[in-house]
């Protein structure tokens, strides 16, 4: 099958990690389109899939702009359209991974006579996205797409409560390549050891540096833990919040955190990072849609506490594979910390029987088997 993904952020966030994956098995056939370069391009590079930067207009449209802003920017965008939905008649159709290739996908595959797939990384919700954005993307997906893939069971119902059809809509958990998890690049010690953290209780968070991802809650709640508590936080202000990271360096100064804070910035090895963490935390305000850094801790058998909202609620059972706290909940996490740091026999077995559940969960093969029957399904009713 010859698919054309669309995706117009040239950063890797979990939505284009995601897509990484799904990409891999039809390498041989298929083409990534991206609406900017960056590190993206190269991870599909480095696993040989083909990608080519279709624009270097940025789509200036953000999560909350309003009507007028999204028509001059379609106006803007019509050269990369007319060459997407050249593109898309060598294929046998358009997959689109964001909001944003939605919008130019749906006009492409009008034009190239060629079924659109919408996969939904987000929640459509009044938290993440301003009403005439929601309106765009249902509305877009109702009239054009023959399928939409959401990542957990809150994106699907956030579409349908925001008027999307019901019969359009199938849940695909992300997949892991799960042998990955079983050797870690580094050892326990050797990244304990770089890192100054060998007899610290280590508390990893592993998120892109954004007010709505919640660092802020974990910085707050180390005052409410021993001293030989720190904190690392994995991940960089991918789409512009740099203000956000200003914040969280003068809280941790503010509140005398230096020696117990770290901040990594991006890193690519993950998993020797989590394996070596104590505890993964997931401090999101908002619902998160999916929560990828939720099943790679699993993975890596590490304990993980969880935001209770969106699509984590259905990643974590508490207390039999992790801990769930109310969004915002300073407390509530620090209790849980506490307790993950003075009882760490009990939290083994839950990490394990996390780990042995995500390994069938979320096995990559599985996913990517799905994703094809439903890939297939689409082709075939064409
Ligand atoms: N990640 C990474 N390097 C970092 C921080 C995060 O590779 O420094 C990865 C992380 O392992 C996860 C993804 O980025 O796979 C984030 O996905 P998630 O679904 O947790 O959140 P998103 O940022 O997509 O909302
Ligand atoms: C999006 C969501 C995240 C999800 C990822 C992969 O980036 O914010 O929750 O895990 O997509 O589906």
């Amino acid at each position: 099958m010859k698919i054309l993904f669309l995706d117009q952020s040239g950063k890797p966030g979990g939505a284009e990690l995601c897509l990484l994956d799904i990409a891999k098995p039809y390498r041989e056939s298929c083409l990534v389109g991206m609406f900017a370069d960056g590190e993206f391009r190269k991870l599909l590079e480095r696993d040989r899939i083909p990608v080519e930067v279709l624009s270097d207009a940025p789509i200036d449209v953000q999560k909350e702009s309003g009507l007028i802003q999204g028509i001059s920017q379609m106006i803007r965008q019509l050269p990369l359209i007319l060459k997407v939905s050249s593109y898309a008649k060598n294929h046998n159709l358009i997959y689109t991974n964001t909001q944003k290739s939605l919008v130019i996908g749906a006009i492409a595959s009008l034009l190239s006579r060629r079924p659109l797939v919408y996969h939904l990384h987000d929640i459509l919700s009044v938290e993440h996205f301003s009403r005439i954005n929601r309106w765009i993307a249902v509305t877009l997906a109702n009239r054009f797409a023959s399928l939409v893939i959401a990542n957990s069971e809150s994106s699907r119902t956030a579409f349908i409560e925001a008027g999307g059809r019901v019969e359009l809509v199938s849940v695909v958990y992300n997949g892991f390549d799960i042998e990955q998890y079983r050797s870690p690049l580094r050892s326990v010690p050797q990244v304990r050891q770089a890192l100054g953290v060998e007899q610290k209780f280590v508390v990893g968070h592993f998120s892109r540096l954004s007010p709505w991802k919640g660092q802020h809650i974990l910085i707050q709640a180390l005052t409410q833990c021993s001293d030989d508590v720190v904190a690392l936080f994995v991940g960089d202000a991918l789409f512009g919040e740099q203000d956000y990271a200003q914040q969280l360096r003068n809280q941790v100064n503010e509140l005398k955190l230096g020696d117990r804070v770290k901040f990594l910035g991006f890193q690519s090895d993950i998993i020797s990072l989590m394996t070596a963490c104590d505890l993964v935390a997931h401090t999101s305000t908002a619902p998160e849609p999916f929560g990828r850094v939720i099943v790679e801790a699993m993975l890596c058998g590490t304990p993980v506490v969880a935001t209770a909202a969106g699509g984590a609620i259905e990643l974590v059972q508490p207390a039999q594979t992790g801990w769930l706290t109310p969004p915002n909940d300073v407390p509530a996490l620090a209790t849980v910390i506490n307790y993950c740091h003075a009882h760490p026999e009990q939290a083994k077995p839950i990490a394990q029987a996390a780990q042995l559940q995500a390994r069938q969960r979320f096995n990559l093969e599985g996913v990517n088997r799905q994703i094809h029957e439903l890939l297939e399904k689409v082709r075939n009713e064409e």
